[in-house]
């Protein structure tokens, strides 16, 4: 098991995770306030910009295969290296959705 450091852009906040959990799980453990919905790779809510560095997501099926080179779904990446992520940034696909109104069910859930 390897510990990595990550930092949040914009933010200053750091956190280490190791290449065994999750960065969401960490960011949860750490109280950051990372936003998330589904938790098994599909809805994209929890997308971060990679800005520096590498993760391995498998799993992270919401993403092409571009997309996951730029962006990391926090609930299923890894990292594999340090890393610096911008939070709260989504990939073009999500976007465009985002722009015609097509992924507003997620975040208009209120009970
Ligand atoms: S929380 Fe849905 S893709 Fe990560």
């Amino acid at each position: 098991m390897t510990d990595y450091t990550i930092e949040f852009v914009g933010t200053g906040e750091t956190i280490t995770c190791s290449d065994k959990e999750t960065i969401l799980s960490r960011c949860l453990e750490e109280g950051i306030a990372q936003e998330y919905s589904c938790r098994v790779g599909m809805c994209l809510a929890c997308s971060a910009e990679i800005v520096e560095g590498e993760v391995t997501q498998p799993a992270a099926r919401g993403l092409t295969e571009e997309e996951a080179e730029s962006y990391a779904l926090t609930c299923m990446a890894r990292p594999q290296s340090d890393l610096k992520l911008d939070r709260g940034e989504y990939p073009p696909s999500i976007e465009s959705e985002l722009e015609a109104g097509g992924a507003g069910e997620t975040a208009a859930a209120d009970d």
